[in-house]
């Protein structure tokens, strides 16, 4: 049997917010504790799949560098780089998208939304983007990978493009299984019918890791709720104030009954500013590090550079014997 990895991406695509935290971050952070090899990449070529301004990109990687340090992430427990300094992963991408066909990708939901969005439908990068996604997995035969909802019909192409690899050429690549966020999905302070979102126009919709205490206090009071006072938890009656719920039970370990029960006898507005401050507890001290580490710049290069070392080395044997295996 093979040896568990991990393996992650988040795309350097300004600073994550709240829903990234509760989402994936926070997990990625346990996850080292619990797995001998994880791997974290800042999914640089994932970021050009749409027009993009170098100046901000180049910010950004360094600034995703710093955030997932400042989140907890050890670099010497996991390895953490950035894709692009690790060329097999463009290079695997060829070869698995030899083998993927247009009405699988076409029928992706992803590509469906995000094409609409984009002029002449978009690039052939933002309609194979999923395959680069299998090359990055598959190329530390990687065994776990922490997923949202949002990305399982793009893990299920990873796992039949192994299987398709595996049936061709013989068995090789091991099917990586999803670790399921177990957390609730964070939605918009300002409209709880969608999710939190970077992409969300709306001011105080969306908390940043940066924001600080006061921006976070305001959003929070300008926080969509209902008409009713109590603080109760129906997801599905009333999704401002149970959003809120699930943010604090994210953040503390709290269970959401726990915190109902613990809420009596406030109403909404004084449990907002409850919440905010549950925020401000977690966010601050991750803010201040971001903030240290975004000037230590040559620092965030070195862990990147260590990083794509260490990524190399697993990448390259992994990669040669599935060039091998092709012919080449
Ligand atoms: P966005 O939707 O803001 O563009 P991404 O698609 O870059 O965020 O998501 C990066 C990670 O964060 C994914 O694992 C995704 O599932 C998770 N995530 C994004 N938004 C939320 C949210 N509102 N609640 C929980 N997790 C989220
Ligand atoms: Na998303």
């Amino acid at each position: 049997d093979i040896e568990p990895r991990v393996f992650s991406g988040i795309q350097p695509t300004g600073i994550p917010h709240l829903g990234n935290y509760i989402g994936a971050l926070q997990s990625w952070v346990q996850l080292q504790e619990q797995y001998n090899t994880v791997l974290y990449s800042i999914a640089d070529l994932h970021s050009i799949t749409v027009p993009q301004d170098p100046g901000t990109l180049r910010a950004s990687i360094l600034d995703m560098a710093a955030c997932l340090l400042a989140c907890g992430i050890n670099p010497s427990k996991s390895c953490i780089f950035q894709q692009s300094q690790v060329t097999e992963h463009a290079e695997l991408a060829w070869i698995l998208s030899c083998l993927t066909s247009m009405p699988r990708l076409r029928h992706l939901p992803q590509w469906k939304v995000k094409s609409q969005t984009q002029r002449n439908e978009g690039s052939v990068g933002l309609f194979t983007y999923p395959v680069l996604q299998a090359a990055d997995i598959l190329l530390y035969r990687s065994t776990h990978v922490p997923v949202g909802d949002d990305q399982v019909q793009h893990l299920e192409l990873t796992q039949d493009t192994a299987r398709l690899f595996n049936r061709i050429y013989g068995d090789f690549f091991p099917i990586p299984r999803a670790i399921m966020s177990t957390s609730k999905k964070i939605r918009s302070l300002r409209d709880p019918s969608s999710k939190m979102s970077k992409s969300d126009p709306q001011k105080l919709a969306t908390v940043r890791l940066t924001d600080t205490p006061e921006e976070i206090v305001v959003k929070f009071k300008k926080a969509v709720t209902d008409f009713t006072s109590e603080v109760t938890y129906d997801p599905e009656g009333r999704p401002g104030v149970s959003n809120l719920v699930a943010i604090d039970s994210a953040l503390t370990g709290r269970g959401t009954e726990e915190i109902v029960q613990q809420s009596r006898g406030m109403d909404t507005s004084q449990y907002k500013l409850t919440v905010a401050q549950v925020v401000i507890h977690k966010l601050s001290p991750i803010r201040e590090e971001m903030q240290r580490l975004q000037r230590e710049q040559s620092y965030l290069r070195e862990v990147l550079y260590q990083g794509a070392q260490r990524a190399q080395e697993m990448a390259a044997p992994v990669y040669d014997s599935v060039a091998r295996m092709v012919g080449f």
